[in-house]
C-alpha cells in the first residue's frame, strides 16, 4: 500500500446521492477517485470535495456500461492511491413504465447500468480489495428491489439483482474483511426524482445527506459486522412505498 489515508472510488458521483457521499468522505479525510459519464460536472464535484476536506481527489470519467470504462477507472485509482477501502456504486438510471410493451432497450440499459456495471467494478476491484482489507463495498440499490411498485417493475428487478449481488460477496469474501451492504431507499430529493413530485413533494424525500451519514456509518463497523442490505424508507403510513 502506498499511502496511510484511506481511500474511496464512487461512481455516479456528479450529482445527487453519490456527489454527497463523496462529500462526506472528503470530510472523514478520504483519498477519492470520482467518476460518472459527464466531466465537467465531476470536475465541479471534485472542486467542492475539495473545499469539505482537502483529500486528494482524482476524476475518471466512465460509462458503466461499457467494459473498457470499467477497467479504466479502477486501474487509474489504483495507480493513484494503490489502495481501495470503499467502493461506492451510486450510478444508476430509472426508467418508469407499465406492463404491455415496455421498450426492452429501457430494460436492457438499467440492468447495464445497475446491475452489469457494478458486478464487472467489483470483480475488478476484488484484488485491490481484498488487498486492503478490512474493506468495504456499498451500493445504492432502491427499496423498490424489496418491495415492488407498479410501473417500476424493470428498475426494482435490477435492484433486487444488486441487493442480491451484495449478499452473494458476503456469501464469499466477508470472512476476508470485505463486506458488502446495499442500502435501500425510497425516494430521495435529486434529479432522479423529480418526476414524481407531484406525487411526493421533496419536501417528504430522504436527502441525499441522510445516505451519505450511513455511508459513512458503514466504514465505521468492525469487518466482523456484515450489513447485507438497509432498507430506508420514507416517513408516512405506507411503509415499504418508494
Ligand atoms: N433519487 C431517488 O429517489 C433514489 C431512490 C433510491 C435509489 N436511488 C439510486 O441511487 C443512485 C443515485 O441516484 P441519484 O438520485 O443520485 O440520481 P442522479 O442524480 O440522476 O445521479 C445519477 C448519477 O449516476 C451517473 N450515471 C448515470 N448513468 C451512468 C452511466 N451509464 N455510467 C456512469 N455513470 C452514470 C450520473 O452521471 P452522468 O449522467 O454524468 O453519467 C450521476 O452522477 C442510483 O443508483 C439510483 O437508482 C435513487
Amino acid at each position: 500500500m502506498t499511502g496511510a489515508r484511506r481511500a474511496a472510488l464512487v461512481t455516479g458521483a456528479s450529482r445527487g446521492i453519490g456527489r454527497e457521499i463523496a462529500g462526506r468522505l472528503a470530510e472523514e479525510g478520504f483519498d477519492l477517485t470520482l467518476s460518472a459519464r459527464g466531466a465537467d460536472a465531476l470536475r465541479e464535484a471534485a472542486a467542492e470535495c475539495a473545499k469539505r476536506g482537502g483529500t486528494r481527489v482524482r476524476t475518471v470519467p466512465a460509462d458503466m456500461a461499457a467494459d473498457d470504462d470499467v477497467q479504466r477507472v479502477v486501474e487509474a485509482h489504483r495507480m493513484a492511491y494503490g489502495r481501495l477501502d470503499l467502493l461506492v456504486l451510486s450510478a444508476g438510471v430509472g426508467s418508469a413504465g407499465p406492463l404491455g410493451n415496455y421498450p426492452s432497450h429501457r430494460f436492457d440499459k438499467q440492468f447495464a447500468v445497475n446491475v452489469r456495471g457494478p458486478f464487472l467494478l467489483i470483480d475488478a476491484c476484488m484484488e485491490l480489495l481484498r488487498d486492503t482489507a478490512p474493506a468495504r463495498i456499498v451500493a445504492i440499490s432502491s427499496i423498490t428491489g424489496l418491495a415492488p411498485e407498479p410501473g417500476l417493475a424493470a428498475y426494482g428487478a435490477s435492484k433486487a439483482a444488486l441487493t442480491a449481488l451484495c449478499a452473494a460477496v458476503n456469501t464469499e469474501v466477508s470472512a476476508a474483511g470485505v463486506t458488502a451492504t446495499a442500502i435501500c431507499p425510497g425516494y430521495v430529493d435529486t434529479d432522479m426524482s423529480v418526476w414524481n413530485h407531484d406525487r411526493v413533494p421533496p419536501t417528504e424525500m430522504i436527502t441525499s445527506g441522510d445516505i451519505a451519514e450511513l455511508v459513512v456509518t458503514m466504514t465505521r463497523l468492525s469487518p466482523q459486522a456484515v450489513v447485507p442490505y438497509l432498507p430506508v424508507v420514507r416517513a408516512g403510513a405506507a411503509l415499504w412505498q418508494a
